[in-house]
């Protein structure tokens, strides 16, 4: 199937672009590189710069490339700004991705994969998380990812078009064949923050909190390898075509590990000491969020494989080394 993949310079996005091209699909990447980079990009895979706000440039993308299926992966993801710039957000994951979904519309695409996230359920009311659980977001990027949930469940009322709504929890890891290293810019996420302490560009790890009620008072997530993310969505677009039936599904391990489980496993994979220093808890964070993919194994028949975390810390830390070369 021929497929653009919107965001696919991105981390999420360049690892779902050589999943899908090992896969056999024909694809079509856009991407505006303000996060996204050009050495994240494969020779086998056309490349348009654009951005999702220029709706001319998305439409003669579109257009040109004519994809039965879309993948967007080019909302802006970072929790904590979401509440201190609310409008960006808006602009950037709402008008966004409405037009990419108008724009589809308007070209005949006919499946849209859409990288959701469990920041749609707010803080968990029961765990492990399942996909009946009340989607209750806290922040405003998880509004906005479900919002576009709703346009999408609306899109496909009224025009048809199939989507497979994916709910990460936290993504992370590099490629297990090491083909993509590109780095995050000033990341904020966890995993890249304790290795920018290890290798001595960051002073220390701030871990926001210590007195949760978990085995070491200190934040738990699901943390799920990037392969495996790109594995289901391949098995997505499987699922669509064979089914023309809309789908939404967690992408988790449905094991957790804390902020010291992630430092330590650092300072044993790279032989570094971890600099952290305990502060206050960062507002709107949950103790533990841990996923049920339960219903992506029986409708996909997707299970993480990768995830183990001394898989994604090791990954992650050949990536960082890879880039001191
Ligand atoms: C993980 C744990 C923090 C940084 C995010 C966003 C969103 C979503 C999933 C895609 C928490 C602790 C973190 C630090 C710390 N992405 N932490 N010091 O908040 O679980 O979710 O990723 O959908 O990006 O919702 O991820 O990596 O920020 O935090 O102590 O400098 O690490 O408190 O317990 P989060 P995170």
């Amino acid at each position: 199937m021929k497929i653009a993949v919107i965001g696919g310079a991105g981390y999420i996005g360049s690892h779902t672009v050589r999943e899908l091209l090992d896969r056999g699909h024909e694809i079509a990447v856009y991407d505006n590189l303000s996060s996204g980079m050009e050495q994240n990009l494969f020779e086998n895979a056309s490349f348009t710069k654009g951005d999702i706000l220029d709706t001319y440039s998305l439409n003669q993308f579109l257009e040109k490339e004519a994809p039965e299926g879309l993948v967007h992966l080019a909302a802006f993801k970072a929790a904590g700004e979401s509440m201190t710039n609310p409008e960006k957000y808006s602009v950037n994951n709402i008008t966004g991705s409405l037009n990419i979904l108008n724009a589809a519309c308007a070209n005949k695409v006919k499946y849209i994969v859409f990288s959701s996230s469990a920041a749609v359920y707010g803080s968990p009311q029961y765990m492990p998380v399942d996909e009946k659980h009340p989607t209750s977001p806290e922040n405003y990027y998880g509004y906005t990812k479900l919002s576009i949930e709703n346009f999408l469940q609306w899109y496909d009322k009224l025009r048809g078009i199939r989507f497979a709504a994916l709910r990460y929890f936290n993504a992370a890891g590099y490629d297990v064949k090491g083909r993509i290293t590109g780095l995050e810019k000033n990341p904020a996420n966890l995993i890249p923050v304790v290795m920018e302490a290890a290798e001595g560009k960051r002073k220390e790890v701030l871990v926001f909190g210590n007195d949760y009620d978990t085995k070491d008072g200190t934040g738990i997530r699901d943390y799920i390898h990037v392969n495996d993310l790109a594995i289901g969505h391949g098995m997505a677009f499987d699922y669509l075509q064979k089914t023309n039936k809309s789908l939404i599904v967690n992408l988790g391990t449905q094991s957790g590990a804390s902020v010291l489980d992630i430092i330590n496993a650092t300072e044993k994979v790279s032989g570094k000491k971890v600099p952290y220093r305990i502060v206050e808890r960062r507002p709107g964070d949950p103790a533990s969020l841990i996923a049920n993919p339960a219903k992506a194994k029986e409708v996909l028949g997707w299970e993480a494989k990768y995830s183990s975390i001394e898989t994604i810390i090791k990954t992650t830390w050949n990536a960082y080394q890879a880039n001191e070369k």
